[in-house]
């Protein structure tokens, strides 16, 4: 049975991922500091699965833990690097903490590499990179734009960190996954997404107001240069997108990459306005949602959605997902929280 290290594996991309990788036969060992979690993700998966992961309450920005960890868990041959704090507007007002933890924890990981034999990583990288793309759909080959927050700074940085280590250090490979917007839960409705606070993002900022715990959506701006005027984005399913990663970590083990560092866009490549996206959730779950427009969020894009050929055709992956299952897998998963 291979092994597999997921670090931020209790966390909303990393759980649903180690659910798909333990149904294909995985051996999954987590690590999290449960800085974003909640430690019955773990129970969770297992009601899935049927398999318990190993799961150890590691800071992976602190090596000592992480090596601790792996000396005790030895044979581990490929990691997914999900670990890592993740708001934008946070990251503005704290800086510091975003690259300490983002920065650091990458570097332990890779270092951890070199240590212990692990051969094949992935990385959690973001469509962020691209800013506003001049072109669309955007391509892997389109130029990195200048962060617009220490969030998105660290992860161009991650990406650096990355290429300079892969040049190195031969036998080792990685694949960046740069993701667009991941959104739903699992169809169990066992796990899904856990925002702390007053959500950020859409979707659960739409399911809250649809369960009446938000009294009233705010879209942020309708005159945009989009067909109805809100921005556009590449809503992707949490299932699809960590099937992604299946698929990367694959490629790796089977040696199929072209080169020992190969970086994807994992979208769908369908953009989606906001009013679409809240006019699909109405339809696919018969719930009126209350909203209203305001003004413009600083700082957010126009309009980016993937072009996903090269992930097609080298992954062998394609999104599946019919947005209304994704929307009525995100409701399903709101309204087990409220209980
Ligand atoms: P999440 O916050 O749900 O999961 C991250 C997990 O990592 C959490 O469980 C958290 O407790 C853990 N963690 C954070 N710092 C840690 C540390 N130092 N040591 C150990 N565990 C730590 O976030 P997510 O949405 O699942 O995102 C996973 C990855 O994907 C992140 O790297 C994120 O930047 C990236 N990403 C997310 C999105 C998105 O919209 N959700 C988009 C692009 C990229
Ligand atoms: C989507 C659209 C908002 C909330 C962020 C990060 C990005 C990536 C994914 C990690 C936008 C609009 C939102 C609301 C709204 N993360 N909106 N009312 O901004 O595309 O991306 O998460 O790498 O780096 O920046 O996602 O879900 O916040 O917004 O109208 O209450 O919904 O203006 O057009 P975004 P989002």
């Amino acid at each position: 049975m291979k092994k597999i290290l997921v670090t931020g594996g209790a966390g909303f991309i990393g759980s649903h991922t180690v659910v798909e990788l333990q149904q294909r036969g995985y051996e999954v060992f987590i690590v999290d500091n449960l800085s974003n979690s909640n430690p019955d993700v773990i129970d969770n998966i297992a009601k899935i699965t049927d398999i318990k992961p190993v799961f150890g309450k590691v800071d992976v920005a602190v090596k000592d833990e992480l090596f601790g960890f792996l000396k005790q868990h030895p044979g581990i041959e490929s990691v997914i690097h999900f670990a890592a704090s993740k708001a934008v507007g946070e990251s503005v007002e704290q800086p510091l903490k975003y690259y300490r933890n983002n920065i650091n924890g990458l570097i332990n990981v890779l270092e951890a590499m070199k240590e212990f034999g692990i051969k094949n990583l992935v990385f959690s990288s973001s469509c962020t990179v691209y800013g506003q793309p001049e072109k669309l759909p955007v391509t892997e080959n389109s130029p990195i734009q200048p962060a617009l927050s220490p969030y998105g700074n660290t992860k161009q940085i991650n990406e650096e960190i990355i290429h300079d280590f892969i040049a190195v250090n031969k036998g080792i490979n990685s694949i960046c996954l740069r993701y667009f917007n991941p959104i739903g839960a699992h169809p169990s409705g066992l796990i899904g997404e856990l925002p702390i606070g007053v959500p950020a993002n859409l979707i659960p900022y739409i399911t809250q107001t649809a369960a009446g715990i938000r009294e009233c959506l705010s879209v942020f701006g309708n005159d945009y240069n989009t067909p109805d005027g809100t921005p556009i984005r590449d809503y992707i399913d949490i299932v699809d997108l960590a099937n992604a990663h299946i698929a990367a970590i694959n490629r790796m083990e089977q040696g199929k990459q072209k080169s020992a560092l190969e970086f994807f866009n994992v979208g769908t490549g369908n953009g989606l306005t906001v009013l679409q996206l809240i006019s699909a959730f109405e339809k696919a779950t018969g719930v009126k949602l209350n909203y209203k427009i305001v003004g413009r969020r600083a700082g957010d894009i126009e309009k980016v959605w993937a072009n996903t050929d090269l992930a097609n055709k080298e992954l062998g992956w394609k999104a599946q997902v019919p947005i209304e299952e994704t929307l009525r897998n995100a409701w399903r998963w709101q309204q087990k929280l409220a209980k």
